[in-house]
Parts: C-alpha cells; sequence; structure tokens
C-alpha cells in the first residue's frame, strides 16, 4: 500500500499510512454515509467523528477536522486515459495513473493556493491504494463496522461496501487491446479529504426552477469565475472537468474547486496582465480581462461540461464582480504563509529526529 500525506496535519505524528482513517473509522464516534456515486466506478463517502476522536488538524487555523470525504475509486489497468490539449478529452475508466494523478493535482492546487488566502480546493488527508487483496481486507473491515457498533453505516453505503466486495472477486474484463493492461482483479484508491461543510454545488444554484434569487446566483457564478480563473494565470492550470457538479459553493458565496481528474498545464502571461490593471475602478476593464480568460478557457476545454459559463460570459457584473474577487484572493497573505511554514518545518524536525 502507498500513500501521500499531507494538507493536514496529523494528531498524532506516529500514524502510518491509512492508520489515522482506520483510527477513525474503529472509534464510538464514527458515521459513515453516502454523499454520491455518479458512477460505478466513483463513490464519495462521508465520515464524521467527534472532534476527540478525529485525527487531523487544519493546518490553516488550527481547527481540528470532524468531518471527511472518502472517495473511493474502482481502479483498472489498460483503460483509455487521453488528454488533447485543444480537444476533447476521452476517458473510458480510472486507471491507476489517473487516481495518483487526481490526488496529486489536488494536494499540489491546495498547495499552491494555501499561500494566497483562502485555498481553492480541500486539502488532501491521506491518499491510499490498495492492492487486490488489501482492497477486500478493506471492504471486509468496512462491512463488519456496523457489528461492533450498529448503524456506524447508513445502508446505502453497506450497499456499495458489498458491490465492491462482489466486484473485487470478479477478475477485470479482458483489455488486451490496451498495451498497458497489467491487472487482472481491480484495486481500490482511496482519496480522503475535509469535507466543504455548507456547501451546495453551483448545479444547485444554476439548475432550473430553483427558488434562489439572482443575487445569490451572480455571486455564486462571480465566485466560480474568479476561481476557475485563478486556477489558470496563477497556478497555470485548466481542470477540464468544470461542469457544475465539481463547482462548491458555500453559505457566503465563496467557491472550492473539486475533482481534479483531467487537467492541463498551460503557460500563460495573463498573471502580469492583471498585475498591470488590478488597481482599475472600470468596470468595464475588470469585464474585458475576466471574459477574455473564461473565454480562453472555454476554447481550450470545449467540451459540453462547461456550456453553462457560455450563459454569463457576456455579463458585465459578474464578470467585474468575479475580478473583484480574484483581486482579494490574489493578495499575497505573507504572514499566515510563513505561519503555514513554521508548522510544516517544526514537524519535519519531529518526524526526523524519531
Ligand atoms: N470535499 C467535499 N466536500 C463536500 N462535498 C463533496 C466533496 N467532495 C465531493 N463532494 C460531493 O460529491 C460529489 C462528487 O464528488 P466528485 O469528487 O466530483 O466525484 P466524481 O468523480 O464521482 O464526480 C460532488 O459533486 C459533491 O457534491
Ligand atoms: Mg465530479
Amino acid at each position: 500500500m502507498k500513500y501521500i500525506q499531507g494538507g493536514l496535519l496529523l494528531k498524532d505524528e506516529n500514524n502510518k499510512g491509512f492508520d489515522p482513517i482506520y483510527k477513525m473509522m474503529n472509534s464510538d464516534s464514527c458515521h459513515l454515509e453516502v454523499l454520491s456515486y455518479t458512477s460505478l466506478n466513483s463513490f464519495i463517502i462521508k465520515l464524521t467523528v467527534n472532534t476527540d476522536d478525529s485525527q487531523y488538524i487544519e493546518v490553516l487555523d488550527d481547527n481540528v477536522v470532524t468531518s471527511f470525504v472518502l472517495k473511493f475509486e474502482v481502479i483498472t489497468s489498460g483503460c483509455k486515459y487521453v488528454i488533447d490539449k485543444y480537444k476533447d478529452i476521452e476517458k473510458s475508466a480510472v486507471s491507476m495513473n489517473s487516481f495518483i494523478n487526481e490526488a496529486k493535482q489536488q494536494q499540489h492546487v491546495f498547495i499552491e493556493s494555501i499561500t494566497r488566502g483562502s485555498p481553492l480546493c480541500p486539502s488532501i488527508a491521506n491518499v491510499a491504494l490498495f492492492d487486490n487483496d488489501s482492497s477486500q481486507r478493506l471492504i471486509d473491515f468496512l462491512l463488519n463496522l456496523n457489528d461492533k457498533r450498529a448503524n456506524t453505516v447508513d445502508t446505502e453505503s453497506m450497499d456499495i461496501f458489498n458491490y465492491l466486495s462482489e466486484r473485487m472477486k470478479t477478475p477485470c474484463e479482458n483489455q488486451q487491446e490496451h498495451e498497458e493492461s497489467i491487472l487482472d482483479h481491480y484495486e481500490i484508491g482511496v482519496i480522503v479529504m475535509p469535507t466543504i461543510e455548507n456547501s451546495n454545488t453551483l448545479y444547485h444554484y444554476i439548475r432550473p426552477g430553483n427558488d434562489i434569487n439572482k443575487e445569490a446566483i451572480e455571486e455564486a457564478i462571480a465566485n466560480a469565475f474568479s476561481q476557475i480563473v485563478r486556477l489558470f494565470i496563477d497556478i497555470g492550470i485548466i481542470s477540464f472537468d468544470l461542469h457544475t457538479n465539481n463547482i462548491l459553493i458555500l453559505d457566503d458565496q465563496e467557491c472550492k474547486l473539486i475533482d481534479f481528474d483531467r487537467i492541463t498545464d498551460i503557460n500563460n502571461d495573463f498573471i502580469s496582465e492583471f498585475k498591470d490593471i488590478q488597481e482599475t475602478t472600470d468596470e468595464i476593464e475588470k469585464y474585458k480581462f475576466i471574459s477574455k480568460v473564461m473565454n480562453k478557457i472555454y476554447e481550450i476545454i470545449n467540451n459540453r461540461q462547461i456550456e453553462w459559463v457560455q450563459n454569463y460570459i457576456k455579463n458585465l457584473s459578474i464578470c467585474s464582480r468575479a475580478f473583484d474577487i480574484l483581486k482579494k484572493n490574489m493578495e499575497m497573505n505573507d504572514e499566515k504563509a510563513a505561519e503555514i511554514n513554521i508548522k510544516k518545518k517544526k514537524q519535519n524536525q519531529r518526524k526526523k529526529k524519531k
């Protein structure tokens, strides 16, 4: 089992690999419930514990994290996974590479954005890759949790774990036409991150027939635009999966991006352009900048998932508002960055001593 750790601080630094997650799942206060699954390859399960049983502390504000999202991904090998920068993307299932990439990219975006005020995405608490044998042991462990304490796991999660258990015992379909085929059985990857509490997807805001007021909808879209632009001009990344269910809007309309499944790095010099005009009070100039960058992103992604962008890209007040939010988010928060670096150093030093 391989793992990457970071983004959050561990309460007990002696915890190795997936141990902190096992500990939380074994604790008396553990509760597991299904949040979402849109395909039979990826299952989003929410883990909650009380403060005492949590193993993680937020880097930014020392808060104990008590709610986590566990993203279970069924991994097969030999699946086509192609990113053609300027065309549609083809992807038939989660490959090992795409799973590892997703976790790495999210961690990268978190670390890169954390020094500039609020992070663009949730941090990564834990990433673990289970080979077929250890996947079966993990699933058995999950299936047995209710024997120890009734109702730890909700019925829908039990259904999913039962499904996964069956799937782990089934050989992969013949994938010989793909060269990289190496697995004869499925494996499981788990990405653990803090839950973005009190959030709704952007879809919730713009779906037809909702009763959310116009101001809140426009503020949500302006926040989404600003974060998408920030990811591109500051970190140089475009996420290709920018459909409205991968964009979370918090109560105050702040926006977080999730699901960094398919991304591309593209060098661009919009950041210097932004710096030249960041003090502008001219609404038209703000609008022009945001709509230009959003149009560029739209053109590069070129798929149906981001058609929603077209409905708002010409809206002057949304785009100029997005500019203001971007400016606020881009202000370097040196003090906070220094604080985080000190904490990380201390933890590394303590680790080295052991
Ligand atoms: N960290 C999180 N906090 C809150 N909700 C989340 C989080 N991660 C995922 N979700 C919810 O689960 C849904 C699916 O998650 P996502 O990572 O996009 O998985 P998939 O790859 O299946 O699309 C999201 O649309 C969102 O509603
Ligand atoms: Mg998604």
